[in-house]
């Protein structure tokens, strides 16, 4: 299991030691977690843009944006130049087909590209997007805040995606956000996640490096 370690809860006076201690620990990704105040109540683009180019200016460990942004286009403009890894955005900020294709091919111009489900929307509605896209983010908790506890009924949303993918050979990855510790991390896995991001379990922690390597084991 890859981790990717949220930034949201950060403190800024805070965040250039913990880049630093999470670097040493070996997080696999950094998880920049980008709201603009209208797909969701908080904002949180300065802080991340900020976050961002100084992670830019201090580590090589790649950049996960998750963009919980009515308008995709302007995040991916202002993210992009930080050259991240993947850049993930919502099903439920689009509407219709037509803008979904647009935007992944928007996106694949400058990195990889995912697509990120609520808890309330069917994974039925990404299925063709599947091929598409080099990852499907499986919120486990409702976008908008860190801290929360996992919904336990998007586990059987993770089994069918796992299904699906596996059934029609696809590779596209499965990335899991929101409440995720050392006592459901066993269960996301089994369920068929690649990816875990995880906020408040590590940041919280006192040994980075101890909890990261209980979380990839
Ligand atoms: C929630 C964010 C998640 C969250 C993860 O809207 O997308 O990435 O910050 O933090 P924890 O692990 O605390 O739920
Ligand atoms: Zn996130």
């Amino acid at each position: 299991m890859e981790i990717a370690t949220s930034l949201l809860n950060v403190k800024e006076e805070e965040s250039v030691h913990t880049f630093y201690r999470l670097e040493t620990a070996h997080t696999d990704y950094f998880h920049i977690d980008v709201m603009d105040g209208k797909f969701v109540k908080n904002d949180t683009v300065e802080k991340m843009k900020i976050y961002s180019d100084n992670l830019k200016n201090i580590t090589n460990i790649p950049l996960d944006v998750h963009l919980m942004t009515l308008n995709v286009k302007e995040y991916v403009d202002i993210f992009s130049p930080n050259e991240p890894n993947c850049i993930t955005f919502h099903i439920e900020a689009t509407k219709d087909k037509e803008e979904v294709i647009n935007l992944i091919n928007y996106i694949k111009q400058y990195s990889k590209v995912g697509i990120a489900i609520s808890p309330n929307t069917p994974v039925e509605n990404i299925y063709e997007y599947l091929p598409l896209i080099h990852s499907v983010m499986v919120m486990t908790v409702e976008p908008g805040e860190g801290g929360q506890s996992l919904i336990p009924e998007t586990i059987e949303k993770i089994k069918k995606i796992r299904e699906y993918i596996d059934s029609n050979n696809l590779d596209t990855e499965i990335e899991v956000d929101g409440g995720v510790n050392l006592d459901n991390i066993k269960m996301l896995k089994d369920a068929g996640a690649d990816i875990a991001v995880a906020g408040t379990s590590i940041i919280n922690s006192k040994d980075y490096r101890y909890t990261i390597n209980k979380l990839k084991d």
